[in-house]
């Protein structure tokens, strides 16, 4: 058997379900209202619907996990089942993508953000206020899908992610002088703000499944570690990034007064860096010796080890499901495990 030996492609094993999602995502954001449906369908258009990173980790979940747990009794109706199952897993996965989408347009009213994916952000083509409606509009359009599975488990793991979020957004947005230098707290956030979406989404996809508790927690804890790794690599790419690559402005959580892991690592190694921090970034000089600190320090080097740390932890979830000799299942597996190494080696 090869497939272990092969580097799979964790795009090109689902590419052509994502288009079908995306399509489907373009077509379900229609409103009568003609600003409200651009607005909507602004992040859906081509070449800036991104890179549907969570429609694809929940696509290969879903077949990662394609474990049947019950003998059934032709061929044809398990071709049936496996077919209707397909499309409810595809389901979570637009529901997912909206949901992220809707996060990113108020992310961008916040931190008053002028690009998103290379673009002019939402609210800085259409303003604030058609921004935020129009997100609320996403958030509904989410749910009329969502409800149309008949799974309230999902459906309330769907509904904490979005609390998640907020809360994230809002723990982040009023930290105290002591919870700003917590590493305890910055994880916190950061489970709500990234992880939280991915790791309940996963979840979702072995309840729909039918699968057991057990097997939920695993794709739970692949979806969490994933996401609180490849955060981890986000607010590293923040300080050694520039925008060509990102598709949007690199120091800005640092130019918001936001303190990630590499900033945190280093006020660690020089405790001094927390005075300057102290004073704000009004002042362009302070960012200045921030960055000399941090160049001084090992905090990009620690926070990559700590993303490192939780790129293993989602491969161990991978690798504790119950065996399968399905080859579907084993290179989707696969995928997932050599997703944790391509996130941690990202540049943009
Ligand atoms: C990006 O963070 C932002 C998020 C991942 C989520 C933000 C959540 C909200 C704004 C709460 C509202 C959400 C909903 C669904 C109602 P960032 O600013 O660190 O990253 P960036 O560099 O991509 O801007
Ligand atoms: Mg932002
Ligand atoms: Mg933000």
């Amino acid at each position: 058997w090869s497939v272990s030996e092969e580097q799979l492609d964790p795009f090109s094993l689902v590419a052509d379900e994502l288009s079908i999602i995306t399509k489907r995502l373009r077509s379900v954001v229609g409103s009568e209202v003609p600003k409200l449906a651009s607005a909507a369908g602004y992040f859906f258009k081509a070449g800036v619907e991104g890179k549907m990173f969570r429609p694809m980790v929940l696509l290969l979940m879903a077949t990662a996990l394609n474990v049947p747990r019950h003998e059934l009794p032709t061929d044809e109706v398990q071709e049936t089942l496996t077919h209707k199952l397909r499309t409810r897993h595809q389901y979570i996965a637009e529901v997912t993508e909206m949901i992220h989408v809707a996060s990113l347009i108020h992310d961008d009213v916040f931190d008053d953000a002028d690009t998103r994916r290379g673009v002019g952000s939402l609210s800085f083509v259409m303003g604030n206020k058609l921004a935020v409606l129009s997100a609320n509009f996403l958030l509904s359009r989410a749910f009329a899908t969502l409800v149309t599975l008949k799974n309230t488990e999902v459906i309330s793991l769907m509904a904490t992610s979005i609390q998640n979020l907020v809360a994230g957004e809002i723990k982040q947005m009023t930290v105290t002088a002591e919870q700003r230098y917590s590493m305890e707290c910055y994880m916190q956030k950061t489970y709500y703000k990234t992880a939280s979406l991915v790791s309940n989404s996963c979840k979702a996809i072995a309840l729909v499944a039918d699968q057991t508790e057990e097997v939920a927690m695993l794709a739970f804890e692949y979806g969490k570690n994933l996401g609180l790794a490849f955060q981890l690599i986000d607010d590293i790419l923040d300080f050694t990034g520039n925008s060509a690559s990102l598709g949007k402005a690199s120091l800005t959580d640092i130019k918001h007064g936001i303190i990630t892991a590499p900033i945190l690592f280093a006020i660690e190694e020089f405790p001094q860096l927390s005075t300057t921090v102290d004073r704000g970034f009004d002042n362009p000089a302070n960012i200045d010796t921030v960055l000399e600190y941090l160049g001084k320090s090992h905090g990009i080097q620690r926070t990559m080890e700590l993303a490192m740390k939780h790129a293993n932890l989602a491969a161990t979830a991978i690798t504790s499901l119950p065996e399968s000799n399905d080859v579907d299942v084993r290179k989707s597996r696969k995928a997932l495990v050599n997703l944790t190494q391509k996130i941690i080696t990202r540049n943009n």
